[in-house]
């Protein structure tokens, strides 16, 4: 079998440093390199943190890039109140021992992607300042790129506002342009990353399953606290680590092949995904929007893929 090329841009972030677990605990992927963007924390805390979840497992081998400390037009806003002060509240990580390479998020992807033996598949977990801008900047990459498998949008209600999911409405002008693109886009949204939550008593398996798997109950700590006291839930949406999952197991999620526009103008509904799911526009699909979950064997996969690290 052979390994799936991915490259990672994510915003660390309780999920996004699960996801990168999954991910890197999976034969199925090759993690060509991380990049990072400024979302649930600054740029320099979540290239920090992903740095830090690297070592963490010793994998320090993987390239760290780090891109966008902004959105395109918008201003930043930070996630503190779900990530904490640091983006990875609750567990102890040890500072990062190294720094990003020097190439900026933006060159890195390009020039990773254009020197690939074949075609890579992007996965944004984060806001897609980074994206857009490697869609600007080098538009002979799209040659290189497989599909886009991105955690964001909502076909339903928004979880940052009613009306939007946070990493488009962070930058819904970088959203616009990557669905523009023609690219091959998956859309994991919170339509199936809220019905594919990660229970306690799973938190509490993994507590007792290693070093990472109890790092990995220390983040659910944390991130848990967030999703109670804001949805009621009994467990927590491990977003990103869906969007990996779907790479992996593309038959976890079932997808409609469907138009899905962004709210760019109102600031009532801003970085709404307009997902035409009942074909009412007559415009041409352009992404897969995720609709069902089998969140049994999602959850299963996860706990079985953290507990490998031992
Ligand atoms: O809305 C959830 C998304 O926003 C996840 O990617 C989370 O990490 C934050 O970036
Ligand atoms: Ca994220």
């Amino acid at each position: 079998m052979t390994a799936i090329p991915v490259l990672i841009d994510c915003d660390p972030g309780h999920d996004d440093a699960i996801a990168l677990l999954l991910a890197l605990a999976s034969p199925e992927l090759e993690v060509l390199g991380v990049t990072t963007v400024a979302g649930n924390q600054t740029l320099e805390k979540t290239t920090a943190n992903a740095i830090r979840v690297l070592e963490f497992v010793e994998r320090g081998d993987v390239p760290v890039a780090a891109g966008a400390d902004r959105p395109l037009l918008r201003d930043l806003f930070v996630a503190a109140h779900v990530h904490g002060e640091t983006g990875l509240d609750g567990p102890k990580l040890p500072p990062p021992r190294a720094a990003p390479v020097s190439e900026h998020a933006v060159d890195f992807l390009a020039s990773r992607l254009m020197g690939a033996a074949s075609p890579v598949t992007l996965v944004p977990l984060g806001p897609l300042t980074n994206i857009a801008l490697l869609l600007a900047r080098y538009p002979d990459a799209v040659a290189s790129v497989e599909r886009v498998v991105l955690m964001g949008g909502s076909i339903g209600v928004g979880n940052v506002t009613p009306a939007a999911e946070f990493n488009i409405w962070a930058d819904p002008e970088a959203a616009a342009r990557v669905l523009d693109s023609g690219l091959d886009v998956t859309m994991v949204g919170l339509d199936v990353t809220h019905r594919a939550l990660l229970m306690s008593d799973d938190a509490e398996r993994l507590r007792a399953a290693g070093r990472v798997g109890r790092m990995v109950a220390e983040l659910y700590d944390f991130f848990h606290r967030y999703h109670e006291r804001t949805y009621g839930f009994g467990g927590s949406p491990i977003h990103d680590a869906l969007a990996v999952a779907q790479v992996i197991r593309p038959e976890l999620l079932h997808t409609e092949h469907r138009h899905i526009a962004i709210e760019c103008g109102s600031e009532l509904t801003r970085g709404r995904t307009v997902v035409d799911l009942w074909k009412r526009t007559g415009i041409e699909p352009n992404a897969h929007a995720a609709v069902e979950v089998d969140a049994e064997a999602f959850i299963r996969l996860l706990l079985e893929r953290l507990s490998s690290f031992g």
